[in-house]
């Protein structure tokens, strides 16, 4: 299924996340909404710390227990709320209707198991008629994600392979199920750049023929240029923008994002002459006040100060999904370049 039209398959909404830390409870994933449309990649972006990772585990309800929890919101997948539902009944749908793929696939393989009997296992638990050409299907998937030699490589062990082959066998697992919706968390940063890029362009193209959404954690603007139809920027805790990547490339409209897409230099030719964004992210912890970018944002107002801004069209237009929490867009012709 192509992207666009109403075949929205994640709704998210005002999802929240306690955590009870020692330094007192924080919200890692605070009033996140999103949507994710079969055949959309939506690239989740944002500093070290800004709550990507939570919301992705908080999606498949893999929160780390006892420490985090959902204490608000709703996560509908194909229109079944997700956040009421049982353990029992979560592990039906986890890994065969909403899958993930984690940057380190080490801690995604077992590595007693061979890739074959990993596959195998996959293939059986998504599968209604299990058994027939499981051999031949989990050597289609192995050959799907760009595997040489497929049928050797069911025998092997995780550790005989390389890092980007141990990468593309949890792409198999994660896909073995037809899954509807795979949650990606920075699957390529441990990979070199070839390796990465080939990643890139095979997700691309498995994404055309199964029409899978995907949300794609990462902190890097390049691999959103290249890989996503939608952006969303997590800035402690909140979604500060959404938009298609051509307006959020060409229209960005919260100071946060523009300041990181002008940081990224193969982006914008201005990008060598200007800092980065001075400052660090709160603590989440310790949260200001009002707006949470506000102590480090040159467009600050006194109202940013006291509010906390609510989320308003940005420059590409609310019909475009284009939203953002920044005060100074009741001002129509403000920018923040
Ligand atoms: N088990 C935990 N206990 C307490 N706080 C945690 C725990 N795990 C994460 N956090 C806090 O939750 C916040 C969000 O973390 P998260 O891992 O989602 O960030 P991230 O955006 O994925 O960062 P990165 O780019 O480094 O992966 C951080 O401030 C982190 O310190
Ligand atoms: S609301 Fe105010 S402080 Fe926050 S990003 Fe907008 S201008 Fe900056
Ligand atoms: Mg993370």
């Amino acid at each position: 299924m192509a992207a666009g039209g109403d075949s929205t398959v994640l709704k998210v909404r005002g999802l929240r996340v306690e955590i009870a830390s020692a330094a007192g409870v924080i919200h890692p994933v605070d009033d996140i909404s999103l949507d994710l449309r079969a055949g959309e990649t939506l690239g989740l972006v944002g500093e070290s710390g800004s709550g990507k990772s939570m919301t992705g585990l908080a999606l498949l309800r893999l929160l780390p227990r006892p420490a985090a929890r959902i204490v608000a919101g709703r996560i509908e997948l194909d229109g079944t709320d997700l956040v009421p539902l049982s353990e029992g009944a979560m592990r039906r749908i986890r890994g065969r209707r909403i899958a993930m793929i984690l940057q380190d696939p080490q801690a995604s393989l077992n590595p007693a198991f061979t890739i074959g009997n990993q596959l195998f296992e996959a293939l059986r638990a998504g599968d209604r008629s299990p058994r027939q050409g499981l051999r031949a299907r989990a050597a289609g998937l192995l050959r799907l994600l760009g595997l040489p030699a497929p049928e050797e490589r069911l025998q092997a062990y995780p550790h005989q392979l390389s890092g980007g082959m141990r990468q593309r066998v949890v792409g198999a697992i994660a896909l073995a199920s037809d899954p509807q919706v795979i949650v990606a968390d920075e699957p390529t940063t441990a990979l070199d750049l070839t390796i990465q890029a080939q990643y890139l362009a095979l997700l691309e193209d498995i994404q055309k023929r199964t029409g899978v959404a995907i949300l794609f954690i990462t902190h890097d603007f390049g691999v959103v240029a290249r890989l996503c139809h939608r952006v969303a920027v997590m800035y402690a805790g909140r979604i500060v923008e959404q938009g298609d990547v051509r307006d959020i490339f060409d229209r960005p409209s919260h100071p946060y994002t523009a300041a990181l897409i002008r940081s990224v230099p193969s982006l914008t030719a201005r990008a060598a002459r200007l800092p980065a964004i001075a400052g660090q992210p709160p603590p989440l912890s310790a949260l200001p006040a009002g707006c949470s970018f506000a102590p480090r944002c040159a467009h600050a107002q006194p109202r940013c100060l006291a509010q906390a801004p609510p989320e308003l069209p940005g420059r590409g237009g609310a019909e475009n999904r284009h939203v953002a929490r920044c005060w100074r867009l009741e001002d129509p012709s403000w920018t923040p370049d």
